[in-house]
């Protein structure tokens, strides 16, 4: 897959709730194809003392206007300083990096599951898989309703279920613990899953139980993004993988988990 190293223009940063922000880019050149589930590694120049760069989740595309989208959460010093630019400055993006969700197929039903900045791959695929709004439903799961993102530009896009830890939206408790996601798992053609390692297990497990197709993006600890520095190995069952190249999505069946 074609990938490039662009100075994409900074459009708009918009803080989405205390911790996330929309950083919308601009191509002066058409896109490549961008798929839910792939990620672009950013140079942070603002932050001289860090020389690696920092992975980022797409979070929408807009072909037309060559403007891709990205949800940044403030991690460490990398993702804070990146919070900082401006509409109009100029940031250095490797894009796109890795490989992306199997699309459905056109009858399927599907159950997407976000947390955290795993949300992001989540919205991306609910509004360009192709299906029916009856057909698509997303489980966001946070700490607390702080933590979640306005969904809003993707409500029509499917179904939308949330969980927090605290109660204060939606059901209380983990993604686990929705009335979808615990009576009706088994109903789902496909679930694809993004965010805290336990979370995506715990669906992996589950979905494993249930016989149910189940894909699993990996947000292992990334520096290159091209398979040179091993920081990002995942044991498979046909051995060590790179997530940045091999992944960052891997069927649960790949996966070495214990489930
Ligand atoms: S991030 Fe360097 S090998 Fe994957």
């Amino acid at each position: 897959m074609r990938k490039t190293v662009q100075e994409l223009l900074l459009v708009e940063n918009t803080q989405l709730n205390h911790d996330n922000f929309r950083l919308v880019l601009q191509s002066e050149s058409e896109l490549p194809p961008i798929y839910p589930g792939q990620f672009v590694n950013v140079e942070i120049k603002k932050a001289s003392e860090i020389f690696l760069r920092r992975p980022f989740s797409i979070l929408d595309i807009d072909p037309a206007k060559k403007q891709f989208s990205l949800l940044v959460k403030i991690l460490g010093r990398g993702s804070k300083v990146l919070t900082t630019y401006e509409a109009g400055d100029k940031i250095s993006v490797i894009y796109p990096l890795g490989n992306g969700f199997k699309m459905p197929e056109p009858t399927d039903k599907v159950l997407l599951i976000g947390g955290g900045s795993g949300v992001a791959p989540m919205l991306f695929l609910s509004k360009v898989c192709g299906l029916n709004t009856d057909q698509v439903h997303v489980l966001l799961g946070a700490r607390s309703d702080k933590d979640h993102v306005d969904i809003s530009a993707y409500k029509a896009n499917g179904n939308f279920y949330f969980t927090t830890e605290d109660g204060s939206l939606g059901e209380k408790g983990f993604v686990t613990n929705h009335p979808v996601y615990k009576s009706k798992l088994s109903e789902f053609d496909k679930v694809y899953t993004c965010g805290p390692n336990p979370m995506m297990k715990a669906v992996a497990a589950d979905a494993a139980k249930a016989g149910v197709f189940c894909e699993v993006s990996l947000e292992n600890m990334m520096a290159c993004g091209f398979g040179v520095c091993l920081c990002c190995v995942e044991k498979t069952t046909s051995g060590h993988k790179c997530v940045c190249t091999d992944g960052p999505v891997f069927n649960i069946n790949d996966l070495t988990w214990q489930i």
